[in-house]
């Protein structure tokens, strides 16, 4: 579909809460849509380590504006060095976690003001905002029932998290899905692996007019 933002790849960022089954769904769309495909917090050799430092257990207590400064600083490193570039190219990216979870995760699930968590994100992607998020929701319930299931190590400093802060999460993906459409599609992630996908690759072709890489 020819339109203006055509000769620039497009942005489509995979969102939820734990066990929403994103990963899987976003290699999946990217495979379908011969997109680049990247995550956060990471993408680059800088922004694993800052990852590690993120997720890690041991950390102790981490400032919750810390936190955030953090997952920022990962990010202005992979939108300089993989996504910006992807897109310059033509390329589309799907990016597993974006700044939709800065504002779930930082702003409704830690408290930090929203106001804030928005502007300082708009800050550090110089603008760069997702073109399309998708939030893959499922329940508090169906999340944790399948994060029990792959669980081989310690959980992560998120993982860990009492069910309150997730479900604050969860709301607050629906609240910011709910308050700007344009920019959201919400699909229901209790289905099998194929109906989710489907419901993804068929909505994101719906609102931003691409074809997947099988009708190019
Ligand atoms: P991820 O590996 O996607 O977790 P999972 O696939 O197990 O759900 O992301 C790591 C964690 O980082 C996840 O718990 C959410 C958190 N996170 C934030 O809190 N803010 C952010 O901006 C990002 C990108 C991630």
């Amino acid at each position: 579909m020819a339109g203006p933002l055509a000769a620039t790849g497009r942005l489509i960022a995979i969102e939820g809460g734990e066990g929403a089954g994103k990963s899987t769904q976003a290699a999946g769309l990217a495979s379908a849509l011969g997109a680049d495909v990247t995550r956060e917090p990471g993408g680059t050799p800088l922004g694993e380590r800052v990852r590690r430092l993120l997720l890690d257990p041991a950390a102790g207590h981490v400032d919750d504006w810390t936190e955030l400064l953090l997952m920022l600083a990962a990010r202005a490193q992979h939108l300089a060095e993989r996504i910006e570039p992807a897109l310059q190219a033509g390329r589309h990216v799907v990016v597993d976690r974006y700044s939709g979870s800065t504002l779930a995760y930082q702003g409704h699930g830690r408290g930090l003001p929203l106001d804030d968590v928005r502007r300082l994100c708009d800050l550090a992607t110089r603008g760069r905002w997702a073109d399309l998020n998708v939030l893959i929701d499922v329940s508090i319930e169906v999340g944790a029932a399948r994060r029990g299931g792959r669980h081989d190590a310690t959980p992560d400093r998120f993982e860990a998290e009492t069910i309150r802060f997730h479900d604050r999460v969860r709301q607050g993906y629906l609240i910011e899905a709910a308050s700007d459409p344009e920019h959201w599609l919400v699909v229901d992630g209790t289905g099998t692996t194929e109906d989710v996908a489907s419901a993804i690759l068929a909505g994101v072709q719906e609102r931003l007019g691409i074809d997947d890489a099988a009708s190019r």
